[in-house]
């Protein structure tokens, strides 16, 4: 084949070029005796006898660690670091995943002494700064979904679920019995069913109509008193609405089951539409979809649990509350929102409250991931409600601009108006033998991170895009450009896509032998 691009992908499309030729060895390979980074200063306090410190913990031999100079080191990380992608490098249209820009002001905020420095044993009366942002996250996050009561603690998405679902048991079982099962539709994230078995209940699939929502007939007849709850996801996987929502909590209160929402595509909903004003009793948020913090391997993660008051007695301890300041001297700095409302202007104080006899427990060390819980209010108080109801807009509007741009070309399997998330499916491009992986694979080339393949499950071959509300016009244009091209190459050269991508370092991996062999570690070679 002697396509132009075969060798040298087209570079008018192409944007992101992360890959440095320069070969890279392992630091132990790259490694030489005596070289150093660093050198102590003289001992200055009484030597000591490490074996008779660690006794048999002391291991024999020194460690075999590399060594290396400074600006060895320097370039080795400073090179690898250009091999990865990045939010920071283009766009990242993970669909599910919400790979929105991390704002720099969150940043800024998350590192400001008094807030990085916060230790969490430092007593509630020496902590009222970072006791109020914690309250006044608290207080938007309870405005926004139009819940009544809030823990901040779970790490994950996934921890808010378990979380969310141990307050639905732990009301069953104050009202006499826990219930058997847990309705999960089959369009739902896999961590749904995952946290609805490790709480104990047996998972019941529903099907979705052709819409992509919930067959309301089947739900009727699904739902007895033995149904703990549905876990919906709203907007879902395949990024619908579901506008039966409603009705579809009156079907489950009817039978005395609750309607938990998974509440990680939030990101469409902002500023727009409550799910407690729509009937859900719990749900949880992912603040490093929705709210802008980071997110994969910048983590950590944040999956606060928003529930309706009856729930409120079973939240995980402690609860933050505000109580009448021992002294008006002690009432720290200008009262947050809390505490205007706060009989009037009797001084307050903040304070963790541990006595919760209804309380689930636990679900975490501490408060929550509190540096993300600062970069969520930053984002929050920084975009105001304006804004966010307008990130909301442009998230779904960029998402349907996608969808126009390419649904000449790529099957559309629902044709459901999209929320934050288009969903095709490879069925036109598998007649020419190349899969949602292969296309994806040949996206590296044009510069852009793979969308999400073969999820959700319940669309065969499925692409899923996220373009988030961060894009602009431009880069919207060059992914459809791409898109449209790789449609073209299908047809014509559909064997250069398959061994897909050909600009990166390396080229097309076995996966399944690194999923099954992978090989993590160094190990010394000694003769
Ligand atoms: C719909 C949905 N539910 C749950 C989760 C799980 O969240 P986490 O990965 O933070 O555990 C995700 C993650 O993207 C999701 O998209």
């Amino acid at each position: 084949m002697t396509q132009a691009f075969e060798t040298t992908p087209r570079t008018t499309l192409g944007k992101v070029r992360p890959h440095q030729t320069q070969n890279e060895s392992l630091v132990f390979e790259k490694s030489s005796p005596g070289k150093r980074a660093y050198k102590l200063p003289p001992l200055d306090v009484p030597a000591v006898d490490p074996g008779k410190l660690l006794g048999a913990a002391r291991r024999d031999q020194p460690a075999e660690l590399p060594e290396l100079s400074e600006i060895e080191i320097v370039r080795h990380f400073t090179r690898l670091s250009t091999w990865n992608y990045a939010i920071d490098l283009g766009m990242y249209p993970l669909g599910s995943c919400t790979m929105k820009y991390n704002p720099r002001v969150n940043e800024f905020v998350a590192r400001l002494e008094g807030l990085a420095e916060a230790h969490p044993y430092r007593p509630d009366a020496l902590a009222q700064g970072i006791l109020e942002v914690i309250a006044l996250l608290q207080k938007c996050l309870i405005e926004i979904t139009g819940m009544d009561a809030i823990t901040l603690q779970p790490a994950a998405g996934a921890h808010g679920e378990l979380t969310g679902i141990m307050l639905v048991r732990a009301w069953h079982e104050s009202q006499g019995n826990p219930r058997k099962r847990i309705l999960i539709p089959d369009s739902a994230h896999g961590t749904n069913p995952a946290t609805a078995a490790i709480c104990g209940y047996a998972v019941e699939n529903l099907k979705s109509n052709t819409e992509g929502g919930i067959d309301l007939d089947a739900l009727t007849r699904q739902v007895d008193e033995e149904t703990a709850a549905l876990m919906l996801t709203n907007p879902s996987t395949i990024g619908v609405f579901e506008s039966q929502i409603a009705e579809i909590a009156k079907i489950l209160h009817a039978k005395g089951a609750l309607l938990y929402m998974d509440g990680a595509n939030m990101n469409a909903l902002v500023g727009k539409a409550r799910p407690g004003d729509f009937g859900v009793d719990v749900m949880h948020l992912n603040l490093h979809k929705t709210f802008s913090t980071p997110h994969g391997g910048g983590g950590p993660g944040s999956g606060p649990v928003a529930c309706k008051a009856f729930l409120e007695p079973f939240l995980p301890i402690p609860v933050l509350v505000r109580k009448p300041a021992p002294n008006s001297a002690q009432t720290l700095g200008a009262p947050g929102l809390d505490s205007e409302t706060w009989e009037g202007t009797k001084p307050s104080q903040l304070t963790w409250d541990y006595n919760r006899p209804h309380s689930i427990g636990r679900v975490r060390a501490f408060y929550g991931n509190t540096g993300m819980l600062i970069r969520a209010l930053a984002y929050i108080l920084a975009n105001g409600p304006d804004g966010l109801r307008l990130t909301t807009e442009d998230a779904v509007l960029n998402a349907n601009y996608i969808r126009h741009g390419l649904e000449d070309l790529y099957e559309l399997p629902y044709k459901t108006a999209s929320m934050h998330e288009v969903v095709f499916s490879d069925k036109r491009q598998a007649a020419k033998g190349v899969k949602t992986g292969d296309i994806a694979k040949r996206l590296i080339d044009y510069g852009f991170h793979p969308y999400t393949v073969s999820f959700p499950m319940i669309v065969h071959g499925a692409m899923m895009i996220e373009p988030t509300e961060s894009e602009s016009l431009e880069e919207l244009d060059l992914f459809i450009e791409a898109m449209r091209s790789i449609a073209k190459e299908v047809e014509e050269t559909p064997e250069f896509v398959k061994s897909a991508p050909h600009s990166t370092r390396v080229s097309r991996l076995d996966e399944v032998q690194a999923a099954r062999k992978p090989i993590l570690r160094w190990r010394p070679t000694h003769d």
